[in-house]
Formats: C-alpha cells, sequence, structure tokens
C-alpha cells in the first residue's frame, strides 16, 4: 500500500502532524511519500491508495497554495484514494478548512474521506514558530495513519 502528503507548512506544525500520520502509516506497513505542494502535481497521485492533505489555517481557510493545487486537479484524481486531513491552527479553529477540504476532496471523486486532525499550534501569522502541538494531538495524527491502512481495499 502506498501513501501521499501534500502539505504547506510555514513554520513546520502542519508537517509535524503530518509526521506523526506517517510514522502511524509506516507503523502498518505502508510506504509513504511527502511533497511541498508548491512542487506536488498529479502525477504525484498516480499508485497512490491514500493521500493526506495537510494545511495551516489561513485567513480561517487553507492555505493559497494548498487551494491552489486541489482546484487546479481534474475530476477524478481522488478516485480510488483514501483521503484524509491534517490542519494547524493558532486558535485550534480548522473547521472551516476541514469543512472547504472535504468537499473540494469530495469533488475530485474521493473514494472515501476520513475525519482528519485539526490542532492547535503556531502563533497568529506565523510571525515566528510559537507554541508546539500538544502530545495528544500527536497521537490523534499517529492513530489516523494507522485507521487510515484498514480502510484500504
Ligand atoms: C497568512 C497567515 C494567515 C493566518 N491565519 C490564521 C487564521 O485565520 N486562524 C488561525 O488560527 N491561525 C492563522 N494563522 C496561523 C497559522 O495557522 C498557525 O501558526 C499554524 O500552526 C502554522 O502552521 P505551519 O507551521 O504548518 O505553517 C495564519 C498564518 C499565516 C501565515
Amino acid at each position: 500500500m502506498k501513501a501521499i502528503g501534500v502539505y504547506y507548512s510555514k513554520t513546520g506544525h502542519t508537517l509535524m502532524g503530518l509526521k506523526r500520520v506517517q510514522e502511524g502509516l509506516e507503523s502498518c506497513g505502508v510506504e509513504v511519500k511527502l511533497v511541498d505542494v508548491r512542487k506536488a502535481t498529479d502525477r504525484d497521485l498516480a499508485g497512490m491508495n491514500i493521500v493526506i492533505i495537510g494545511s495551516p489555517v489561513h485567513g480561517g481557510n487553507a492555505a493559497k497554495s494548498v487551494r491552489k493545487f486541489l482546484e487546479g486537479l481534474s475530476k477524478g484524481s481522488m478516485s480510488n484514494k483514501i483521503c484524509s486531513i491534517i490542519s494547524s491552527a493558532y486558535t485550534g479553529n480548522t473547521d472551516r478548512l476541514m469543512e472547504y477540504m472535504s468537499k473540494r476532496l469530495d469533488a475530485l471523486g474521493a473514494e472515501k474521506i476520513v475525519s482528519g486532525v485539526g490542532y492547535k499550534a503556531g502563533v497568529i501569522l506565523s510571525l515566528f514558530k510559537g507554541r508546539e502541538m500538544s502530545e495528544e494531538a500527536k497521537k490523534q495524527c499517529y492513530e489516523l495513519g494507522v485507521t487510515l491502512t484498514k480502510l484500504n481495499g
């Protein structure tokens, strides 16, 4: 089984959560690749069983580069793929981003969209690194990775 995490992360908080998901997936034998969304193309999705999109909250929604990527993909790009989302925000409120991303992944034909993990980290406008994600959030991300492997096939 193969998975890809496509992400944007200015100060590393979203990437940290995604790395915990990666550990969960790898603990179940999944081969995982993480790609910066600014370098990602639709070709990166080919052959992937699991896709995790990672984005911090920017102005209440996903980061611009992530929206650009998701909106540039053709319909059916996520077909046959189990998808999920990782997000960090300094307020911890990732609801609007989760809703936007779920709708987008659905429109791209995702086979299944698994409820993602959103957590508190960083500072307003990411002016400096700020607060790290909690141990509880790290655990939730790891467990999301494990869960994703059980839904495939
Ligand atoms: C342009 C910009 C806009 C932001 N807007 C919000 C926001 O609306 N709500 C929020 O909680 N955090 C906001 N943040 C803070 C980030 O979401 C937060 O620091 C996050 O943990 C950073 O993740 P990263 O290190 O993966 O980039 C914003 C940061 C930037 C750079």
